[in-house]
């Protein structure tokens, strides 16, 4: 039986509000959308859900906020088998809330409110120091303060924990102080922003990764949506191809492809067949509406890829 992984997200917690849209109204015009869902979000929860979903022990560090969301985001983590431990509520704040339109392809855009997300920090990560030392993977993402983030990358280092930093959404990165990172795992958009690359096909993202790792970060994952992803590291790159999905609303598939990774890395399985489960655990994810709610379980997912792989 594969081992059982235990993982910590250091990350955020976000309500998500989702209008389903053919069209986005003008300044000042008022017009219909065609329909609305509300659900727990966030990369780092989302993150969280797919790994615990995937058979992970999973920890979250968190900060909610003062209000109705708050208690419930909490409770949804308990509900999930979340360890909500070092998920505080932070008193006079929203908590993180994001507004997402989604197109009847399946495409999304996505607003975010980060609220008591940007209250976490880098104390909050020492007073998690024991949870966190326990574990075998770090996972962080961009929602809460950068400070947090480079902070834990080096707590991560230095108890010798194995981290994936997925850099959502993308902000100017000192690449310097990631360079002990273990994964660096950004969508297109994320790695052009960062790097200045544009990434329109996998030959882009091949450069854009040769950029980010001749920069120090030792293995690079880029997402790339419908063409699968893009796995890059000193000894070169390899575009890890998708599987075929009926696509209606791409909303948290990146979460989803890191939650489940950091669980596969975990179990031992080597890192290229890791990434080829976790493409189709991505793209299972966007044939459902909504995030967490889309991911699939591990008794799920492993008769998909009994037969697809
Ligand atoms: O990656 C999808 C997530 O991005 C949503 O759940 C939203 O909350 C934003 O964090």
């Amino acid at each position: 039986m594969a081992k059982r992984p235990r993982i910590a997200v250091v990350g955020s917690a976000n309500i998500d509000l989702t209008t389903f849209t053919n069209q986005f109204p003008k300044p000042g015009e008022t017009i219909f959308g065609q329909k609305f869902d509300l659900g727990f979000g966030g990369k780092g929860a989302n993150q969280a859900v797919a790994a615990r979903l995937c058979g992970a022990e999973v920890f979250m560090v968190a900060r909610v906020g003062s209000d109705l969301f708050g208690p419930a985001t909490i409770e949804n983590f308990r509900k999930q088998g979340i360890d909500p431990t070092h998920v505080k509520q932070v008193e006079g704040l929203s908590s993180g809330v994001a507004p997402i339109f989604v197109e009847p392809n399946g495409q999304n855009r996505i607003l975010v409110v980060k609220g008591a997300n940007d209250a976490l920090m880098p104390a909050d990560v020492d007073a998690a120091a024991e949870t966190l030392k326990s574990a075998d993977c770090i996972v962080l993402q961009f929602e809460i303060p950068v400070e947090t983030v480079y902070y834990t990358v080096e707590f991560a280092r230095k108890h010798g924990i194995r981290c994936i930093l997925n850099p959502a959404p993308a902000q100017p990165v000192d690449l310097g102080a990631l360079k002990d990172l273990d994964y660096f795992v950004p969508n297109e958009s994320e790695a052009e922003t960062i790097t200045g690359s544009p990434v329109k096909n996998v030959e882009d993202a091949k450069q854009c990764a040769e950029k980010l790792v001749a920069s120090g970060i030792r293995r690079v994952i880029i997402t790339l949506g419908a063409n699968g992803s893009l796995l890059a590291g000193r000894d070169g790159s390899e575009h890890v191809p998708p599987f075929a999905v009926n696509s209606i609303d791409s909303t948290g598939a990146g979460d989803a492809f890191i939650g489940s990774f950091a669980v596969f890395l975990g179990e031992g399985v080597p890192e290229k067949e890791a990434v080829r489960r976790a493409n189709l655990y991505a793209g299972l994810s966007t044939t459902g509406v909504g995030t967490q709610k889309s991911f699939y379980d591990r008794a799920r997912f492993d008769a998909e890829w009994a037969v697809r792989s």
